[in-house]
């Protein structure tokens, strides 16, 4: 038996332990689920010893505990790979619109329904039993594996660059491999070469300083929450562009080239509607959908809160008001010149009689990978074995903060090998995972380990 029909043989199992990883809440961003965040950790470290790593370890860092595991059976002249991936994940609100609970799996048809299915327990999971595979089979993996599975993904990755450099050695590779993206649909593979950075900002704005009386003092006391809306207001255009002064200074232009490039994919624009649930797209003039959602800058309200929001009316001028908001941002944006922008620029606005306060909750950089490389070119025949095609180039809208990590502090280029679905619903109520590519992915790495000590630089 090889590797693929070993794979293939034992596809219940691998489901099984997916659904057992899946129930654990590792919700990164709340405190309350640490000892969660442990569990899971612990539950990966595990695997991977059963699937023939000689050394796994639950590493501790400032924040959640760090996974990693290498197994270097192929000896210092084969290719050494570096698998990334998380092992927690975003909050499931809101908890009613799902149709089973967010952390107990639920495989409908071909589909599996859990927080985390696709983002990216289920994708992490992928090398894990490719691993295995080749220990059952071959007896070790055709190229050295090092494997680090973070926990701090979804808020960050505060403690993640510290981990990297204090481990550049342990972490030394020839490529990173990470499975944390998606093709374009089930039948059409494609491999993701840029992500977008991002800034993610919380402003406060304080009025008097306890609610008042609407009626009392309106009119004469300003209010936070309008103040706080007029600001909001003035951050983008009604197309979309960003009025804060500088923000476009260092924003790569797409060159003619690659905007035919991103054209060739093929775009569905009544089934991007459907999928986003909108009745009309919206976004900065003059360019496409596939372009607004990842090669262009973009600018968020995540969330906007004060004041009364039980049931009914109450009569009040409150004391404050909050947004949280980001910035999607591309190369050659810098993540801290931005965020400095966005505090100057809310700071001037902001009207004289509140109070302003911008705290910076976390930041990433865009990155954009190499396309020509040995290893982009096993992944790509990788690809073309399992799905009968060759995939195709895209950007990623989404991103990873480690890509830019390992690329300034590492030097190691990504394969950002994605097995999601563009309609997995990340972040979302009744995020899914659709199976077979799940069987399909463990497949394609199978593929892209055999392949990659075949080709040369
Ligand atoms: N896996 C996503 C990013 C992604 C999704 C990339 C689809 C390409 C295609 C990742 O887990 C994610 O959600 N990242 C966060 C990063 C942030 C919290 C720093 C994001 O993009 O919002
Ligand atoms: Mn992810
Ligand atoms: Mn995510």
């Amino acid at each position: 038996m090889d590797a693929i029909e070993y794979a293939h043989a034992n596809q219940a199992r691998f489901l099984a332990e997916l659904i057992d990883l899946l129930s654990i809440p590792s919700i990164s961003a709340q405190p309350e689920h640490k000892p969660d965040m442990k569990r899971a950790a612990t539950w990966l470290c595990e695997k991977l010893l059963a699937a023939g790593c000689p050394t796994a370890e639950v590493m501790p860092t400032a924040g959640h505990p760090v996974v990693y595991a290498e197994w270097l059976a192929a000896g210092p002249v084969a290719p050494t790979i570096l698998v990334y991936g998380h092992y927690d994940v975003q909050p499931p609100d809101p908890l009613n619109e799902w149709r089973t609970p967010p952390f107990q799996p639920a495989a409908v048809g071909d589909d599996l329904f859990a927080r985390g299915a696709s983002d990216d327990k289920g994708q992490a999971y992928v090398h894990v039993k490719a691993v295995e595979a080749f220990k059952e089979t071959a007896g070790a993996p055709p190229v050295n594996v090092k494997c680090i599975f973070e926990g701090e993904e979804e808020i960050g990755s505060p403690s993640l660059a510290p981990f990297i450099r204090e481990h550049a050695d342990l972490l030394a590779a020839d490529v990173a491999v990470i499975s944390d993206s998606h093709i374009l649909d089930k039948d059409t593979p494609s491999v993701v070469y840029a992500l977008r950075g991002l800034t993610y900002v919380e402003v406060e704005v304080t009025g008097p300083d306890h609610d008042l009386h609407s009626g009392i003092y309106g009119g004469a006391v300003c209010n936070p929450i309008n103040a706080l809306c007029r600001m909001i207001a003035k951050l983008q255009d009604d197309e979309g562009h960003i009025a804060i002064p500088g923000f476009y200074d260092r924003v790569r232009a797409l060159d003619a080239d690659e905007r035919a490039e991103l054209a060739k994919a093929p775009f569905d624009r009544e089934a991007w509607l459907a999928e986003a649930g909108v009745k009309a797209d919206w976004g900065e003039l003059g360019y496409t959908i596939v372009e607004r959602t990842t090669a262009r800058p973009t600018l968020d309200v995540n969330g906007i809160w004060g004041g009364y929001i039980e049931p009914g009316a109450k009569t009040v001028l409150p004391g404050k008001a909050f947004a949280k908001i980001s910035t999607r941002l591309v190369p050659d944006q810098d993540p801290a010149r931005i965020t400095q922008l966005i505090r100057d620029y809310l700071l001037e606005i902001a009207p004289p009689e509140v109070s302003v306060e911008v705290r910076s909750l976390h930041s990433a950089d865009s990155a954009i990978v190499r396309r020509d490389s040995p290893a982009m070119q096993a992944a790509f025949q990788a690809y073309a074995e399992v799905f009968g095609k060759e995939p195709i180039f895209e950007r990623g809208g989404g991103s990873i903060p480690v890509v830019a990590t390992l690329q300034k502090v590492l030097g190691i280029e990504t394969i950002l090998m994605g097995f999601g679905l563009p309609d997995d619903r990340l972040h979302s109520p009744n995020e899914k995972l659709h199976l077979p590519n799940f069987y399909k992915g463990i497949e394609t790495v199978i593929h892209f380990m055999e392949m990659l000590p075949q080709i040369e630089e």
